[in-house]
């Protein structure tokens, strides 16, 4: 007799999800035993967060879109964990599997976890031990309810056996963002570039960061000074963009809306540092051997400064200065090698749900 397909819910909300996305679901979709629903929360939903990555990219049509929007914590959660629940009462899966830290990542776990269906994390694992981040209360709840544990960093894997998790239930893949950046990296790298040869790119999106307006405004003052010989670029989220003085910008400061990814990858590419607060970029410009001052306290993914490029300096930007001079005396530490950040983790992890997770 034919056996019936099983069935997974793929979840993603945010600009983060949708690039680890890209080759996960080109995997996936090739099992022949095995139907993928994509279900998008919504989380994001301008064209520039959210449309722009599935057209650039050539990610399929989600089949289930929610629409939840934005709003405080409480009510992104219920509107997802709502909307979720509708799904699951048509269309039970068998395993649902949520990526990174997001919201959505947390609400659809706990959603599938009470309606009986296993839930596997990409991404597992990672710890800034700070609870005043909304990102580490999702990851730690998330992988407290888990029953399968993608991980992307050995100390990741640490974390996870510290915390009690069986070493068989936690599978080191690599890193899904890698294989979006190998796959495209000859495409970023070879495009005719316009840009120019000497500028800092920053990002800045934790609430920590942007929305206190005078703190906001004070850190760009100090970035713009530090950097005053450099142009800086400032693809800013739409979180940042309507707390920034627009008329008040330092003069080397270029502030736009947010890039595709493509964009976006070509102007780390050729810039002569990064400075953010996101975690997802200190990977990728380890990764190119970019510089990258991370503007936190800590770090949930530290071997980006134990073998990448990153270094952490908290938001009074003391030594500001003395970075760039070991920037421009072309003294920064040289990326070593990420194990298993090889292009393939996409690959690992369909594997594993085929042969080990759904068999
Ligand atoms: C979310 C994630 C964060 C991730 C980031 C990537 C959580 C708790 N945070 O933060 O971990 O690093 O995404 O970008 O899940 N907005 C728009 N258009 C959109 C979405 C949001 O204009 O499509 C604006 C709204 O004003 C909204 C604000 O951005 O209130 C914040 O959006 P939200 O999704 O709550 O959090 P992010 O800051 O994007």
């Amino acid at each position: 007799m034919k056996q019936a397909k099983k069935k997974i819910h793929i979840i993603v909300g945010a600009r983060p999800n949708f690039i680890k996305l890209f080759n996960l679901i080109k995997c996936l979709d090739k099992i022949k035993n095995i139907r993928v629903f994509l279900i998008h929360t919504g989380q994001h939903y301008s064209l520039d967060l959210n449309k722009i990555f599935f057209n650039e990219l050539k990610i399929r049509k989600p089949d289930f879109q929610i629409k939840s929007g934005s709003g405080n914590h409480a009510e992104q959660h219920a509107k997802v964990m709502i909307n979720y629940q509708k799904i699951i009462n048509n269309h039970k899966a068998d395993l649902c599997l949520v990526i990174g830290d997001v919201n959505s990542t947390i609400s659809c776990a706990l959603i599938a976890k009470k309606n009986n269906i296993k839930v596997a994390h990409i991404e597992s694992g990672l710890r800034s031990f700070d609870n005043s981040m909304p990102e580490e209360i999702n990851r730690v709840l998330t992988d407290s309810i888990s029953d399968y544990h993608f991980v992307t960093l050995k100390s990741a894997y640490k974390n996870l056996i510290n915390e009690g998790v069986k070493k068989n239930k936690i599978f080191f893949v690599g890193n899904t963002m890698i294989d979006t950046l190998m796959y495209y990296k000859d495409h970023f790298v070879k495009s005719s570039s316009n840009l120019k040869k000497k500028y800092v790119l920053i990002t800045l999106h934790r609430p920590s960061n942007v929305d206190n307006i005078k703190k906001l405004n004070l850190l760009l003052k100090k970035i713009s000074m530090a950097f005053q010989d450099f142009e800086i670029i400032f693809p800013a989220h739409p979180r940042t963009f309507k707390q920034i003085n627009k008329k008040r910008m330092d003069e080397n400061i270029t502030l736009i809306k947010p890039m595709s990814y493509l964009k976006f990858m070509k102007c780390m590419f050729y810039s002569s540092c990064v400075i953010t607060d996101s975690g997802g970029i200190s990977e990728e410009s380890s990764f190119l051997n970019i510089p990258c001052i991370t503007i936190r306290a800590n770090t949930e993914r530290p071997e980006t400064i134990n073998l990448g490029t990153n270094v952490l300096i908290d938001n009074n930007l003391g030594n500001l200065n003395i970075l760039k001079k070991r920037l421009i005396n072309k003294k920064w530490k040289k990326t070593k090698k990420f194990s298993k950040w090889d292009g393939q983790a996409s690959k690992r992890i369909a594997n594993i749900i085929e042969n080990k997770i759904l068999l």
